[in-house]
């Protein structure tokens, strides 16, 4: 199977890129499976449903959460109903929503998706993800109930993402992470069939301070100062990502490639 993950879709540079290019890019790439986190898309924070339903509309399989899933008040009931959507599976019990389903791919095929937080240098202390993954992966193991898994490890700390990668070494067809915004280049597939990236960037506009404009940003950093809030920068995106091939047999991973195409980065499509 052919999957495409694309990285933090950030305001409407990232949204007006990812719509305009994700249905010709299924076909030129020849995609059984496409998941996006839109976890910024709604003017840097968060998604809203009406946001959701265009990115499926455009050719998302499934949508994935990070840190900001809730920033916008209507995703609290949107993904209740939308069960394309998921929201990080180590939050509160009580949240709303699911942070692992398996979904249905291209002839018959079925892909389990997962996103869990991480812990390092992040803003709450979110559950364990370790343990939350293992449980969630137990439930739709690769040959069991899912040809292919996808993890998204929405984590700051590099480290963390890669200890994920090696934990769920054999039983994911790919551990990739986001929240950095910046893609990082060390796609691989790990000893047991794993495929690998540490942070697969965002879909925005690259001149900017990770997705926002940079006034702001540059002003708060240099003046140690509170002040306006964050807007997202408004140029041209560079959609960000990797594209992964699965062997269908055993769903583990038979190629990995950064996936970067517009804006300001080089780009890279395997
Ligand atoms: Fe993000
Ligand atoms: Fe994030």
């Amino acid at each position: 199977m052919r999957l495409l993950y694309l990285g933090d879709v950030v305001g409407r540079s990232g949204r007006e890129a990812l719509i305009a290019r994700l249905p010709a890019l299924r076909e030129a790439l020849r995609l059984d499976f496409v998941a996006v986190n839109a976890e910024n898309a709604a003017a840097g924070f968060g998604c809203t449903a009406k946001i959701a339903d265009e990115i499926l509309a455009a050719g998302a399989d499934a949508i994935l959460l990070g840190d900001h899933a809730f920033d916008q008040k209507d995703m609290l009931g949107h993904i209740e109903r939308e069960k394309r959507v998921l929201r990080p599976l180590n939050i509160a019990k009580t949240a709303p929503g699911a942070g692992f389903r398996v979904f249905p791919a291209t002839r018959g095929r079925r892909v389990a998706v997962g996103v869990a937080l991480g812990r390092v240098f992040m803003k709450q202390p979110y559950d364990d993800p370790f343990s939350a993954l293992d449980a969630a992966l137990k439930t739709a193991p690769l040959g069991g109930g899912a040809d292919a898994v996808l993890v998204e490890i929405h984590a700051e700390a590099t480290s963390e993402k890669a200890a994920v990668g090696f934990w769920l070494d054999g039983r994911a067809s790919l551990v990739v992470g986001a929240h950095t915004h910046v893609p990082t280049a060390d796609a691989r597939i790990l000893p047991k069939g794993t495929a690998f990236q540490s942070d697969a960037g965002m879909c925005g506009d690259y001149d900017s301070v990770i997705g926002m404009a940079k006034a702001e940003p540059l002003r708060r950093f240099v003046t140690g100062m509170p002040g306006e809030r964050f807007e997202p920068a408004s140029g041209a995106a560079t959609l960000c990502g990797v594209l992964v091939e699965t062997d269908d047999a055993t769903g583990r991973a038979v190629s990995v490639a950064p996936f970067r195409e517009g804006g300001d980065l080089a780009p890279a499509s395997g």
